[in-house]
């Protein structure tokens, strides 16, 4: 290897703008890091008179992505252009072409990593994605290397910084979930079509990917049970906080005996769990290890220099291996098979808000569904609303399986006194006493 890394970059948006500010800024760090200098050589943009967020000769730019995949003396591609099926050909082609790829792409990785994982290997390539999840916190390294002793049980997160900045401002602020995304939009945190987002497939696609190297299992995006945020609203948060409880997106991962309970739901926080200080668009990642207990891993989850420098740093392991002649080895590894945990092991304290007719007996016929189901009541709050002769009553349940508690909201929804099961979330932790 010479003294100098030849890097080619497909995309100049706002990632690829901020690798190339990392990689000039710290350029002499990379040098004593590395012993070598490295060189942002072809830059693959759609457009090439639109004006750049970064310094870079518009001779360096190309409408060609040969002029990358084919140039032998680029050793590592960095894939910051977005999208699917062409990101997935042209990082194909790189790792035929015996590059080293490092991507942000969390879409492509969670639909066909294992494929681009294959072709690496196949090739001897190092294949990196630290930006993929949670932006700039080194999360899967955090995993795979530093925890790479223990055996990791649970991995819980608020990977998702749009939702996290919703549900913040409407808890605090008491905004309406559409106040506060058209404020999220407006200062550039959600996209203009936010579906992917607040529907809890963005955090999904990052969840299977966390789980495939927690695990060391075969995570499937399907087997990511996922639902979003839109339905929320500031009543049911303001019920919650008034328990002792935080609503969060949470992405939850368990690995146990070989089952895995993978989803993505709205979950009601005690405001003691780490989780629950997170707030605005930040991230956080907590690892439960067997031997390390509890850890947590906080930062910026989205931006231009914070998702950069995860990009430079899998940079920094791709060079150092080509160096030390160790590139090949793939960051994850299926030492496990797994079975998807049934629902009548899957574990869950649930908030329910339920209106029904506010006559007598009402709460009998509730409270025996309950116990037929050996579902125990943590906290109660009943409400009339008097206008039109209904009451709300608000629970929190024990602990009980989705099983029993599907069952539960299928014979409370029969129920005549029942007008509507208004809202139910998954619970964690004590809220206040
Ligand atoms: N849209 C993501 C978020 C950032 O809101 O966290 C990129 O993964």
């Amino acid at each position: 290897m010479e003294n100098k890394v030849s890097i080619g970059l497909l995309g100049l948006g706002v990632v690829g703008s901020g690798v190339i500010n990392i990689i000039q800024s710290h350029q002499e760090k990379l040098r004593h890091q590395l012993g070598a200098e490295v060189e942002v050589k072809r830059v693959l943009v759609r457009n090439l008179e639109k004006a750049r967020h970064a310094n870079i000769e518009a001779s360096v730019l190309t409408l060609d992505p040969e002029d990358i995949l084919n140039d032998p003396e680029i050793d590592v591609v960095i894939e910051v252009m977005g999208g699917i099926e062409i990101a997935k050909e042209y990082i194909l082609k790189a790792f035929a072409a015996r590059k080293h790829v490092i991507s942000a792409n969390k879409d492509l990785v969670a639909i066909h990593g294992p494929e681009l994982h294959a072709a690496a290997e196949q090739n001897k390539c190092d294949f990196y994605y630290e930006a993929s999840v949670a932006g700039g916190i080194p999360i899967l390294r955090g995993i795979t290397d530093g925890l790479a002793s223990d055996r990791i049980q649970r991995v819980m997160g608020i990977v998702n910084g749009t939702t996290n900045y919703i549900l913040t401002k409407m808890a605090e602020e008491g905004m309406s979930y559409d106040a506060a995304l058209q404020e999220a939009q407006e200062l550039g945190f959600a996209e203009a079509d936010p579906t992917a987002d607040v529907e809890g497939l963005d955090a999904a696609r990052k969840m299977a990917i966390l789980g495939r190297l927690a695990f060391s299992t075969p995570v499937d995006l399907g087997d990511v049970k996922v639902s979003g945020i839109s339905k929320i609203t500031s009543e049911d948060i303001k019920h919650g906080n008034e328990f002792g409880y935080t609503m969060k997106l949470i992405g939850y991962a368990d690995f146990t005996n070989q089952e895995l309970d993978i989803h993505v739901l709205p979950t009601f926080l005690s405001n003691s769990h780490p989780l629950a200080t997170v707030k605005n668009e930040y991230n956080a990642v907590y690892v439960y290890g067997e031997a390390v207990g509890e850890t947590m891993f906080y930062g910026p989850g989205a931006g231009s220099l914070p998702t950069a420098t995860a990009i430079v740093s899998d940079l920094v392991a791709v060079i150092k291996n080509i160096r030390l002649g160790v590139s090949g080895e793939q960051i994850v590894h299926y030492y496990f098979d797994k079975e998807l945990k049934p629902a009548s092991k899957r574990f869950s304290q649930y908030y329910m808000r339920v209106n029904v007719k506010d006559e007598a007996g009402v709460f009998s016929q509730l409270s025996k569904l309950f116990h037929d189901y050996e579902i125990s009541l943590k906290r109660i709050l009943q409400s009339p609303k008097d206008k039109n002769k209904t009451a709300e009553i608000i629970v929190i349940t024990h602990q009980t399986s989705e099983e029993n508690f599907t069952n539960l909201l299928e014979k409370l929804r029969k129920l005549d006194a029942v007008n509507e099961i208004s809202s139910y979330y998954r619970v964690e932790g004590d809220g206040a006493e």
